[in-house]
């Protein structure tokens, strides 16, 4: 897709573009098959926002690993969290006694994947590491959250694109660009 495209039209700017990204995945892929070496780690995909860098990124871990998903849902179609967290599709295997890498889009107030760590910790991983393609650390609420591998830090605006969405949509933009604040003016 290129950048003269109609969905770019509702940007007010690309931030990071695809080969930025690509060369950062590649980058931390690298990372993880070597701080996991001799493991099998499960990798979870928390759908549907982080579903883009998690196909990019097993395509760059040179581990035998296996795969899972998972849906939660935190935002309604807002740009602001609501603090609720629901479970809408569960892990499919069990994941006592594994070394587990979940997957996330981005970590805004950390509400989601705190709850989500809580959960995923109850449930007897041997170890649980947090992967993120990114991260707004200006708008943390919780504090204590430690998130293992982040690919870039963003400042403090909506984002869209590589599987982030607004209201479901841009999702498959390949770049990483700040919506418009007139897109969701309305809301
Ligand atoms: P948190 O619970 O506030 O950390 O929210 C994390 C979730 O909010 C992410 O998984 C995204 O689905 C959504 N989110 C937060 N900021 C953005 C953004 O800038 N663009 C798109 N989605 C976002
Ligand atoms: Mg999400």
């Amino acid at each position: 897709m290129e950048k003269d495209c109609e969905l770019y039209k509702d940007l007010d700017r690309v931030l990071i573009t695809r080969d930025e990204i690509a060369a950062k995945v590649r980058e931390l892929g690298a990372q993880i098959t070597n701080d996991f070496r001799g493991k099998k780690p499960v990798l979870v995909c928390i759908l549907k926002g982080a579903s883009v860098f998690f196909t990019d990124l097993i395509r760059e871990i040179d581990l035998p690993v296996t795969l899972d998903f998972m849906a939660i849902s935190s935002y309604g179609s807002a740009t602001k969290t609501s603090g609720v967290v629901r479970i809408l599709k569960d892990l499919d295997h069990d994941i006592v006694g594994k070394d587990v890498i979940v997957v996330e889009d981005i970590v805004d107030t950390g509400i989601t994947l705190s709850y989500l760590k809580k959960i995923l910790e109850q449930r007897g991983a041997k170890s649980l590491k947090i992967a993120t393609l990114l991260d707004k650390p200006a708008r943390r609420k919780i504090q204590d959250l430690h998130v293992d591998y982040v690919c870039f830090d963003i400042p403090d605006a909506f984002v869209v694109g590589y599987g982030l969405d607004y209201d479901q949509v841009y999702r498959n933009l390949p770049d990483i660009g700040v919506l418009s604040p007139r897109i969701y003016a309305d809301n």
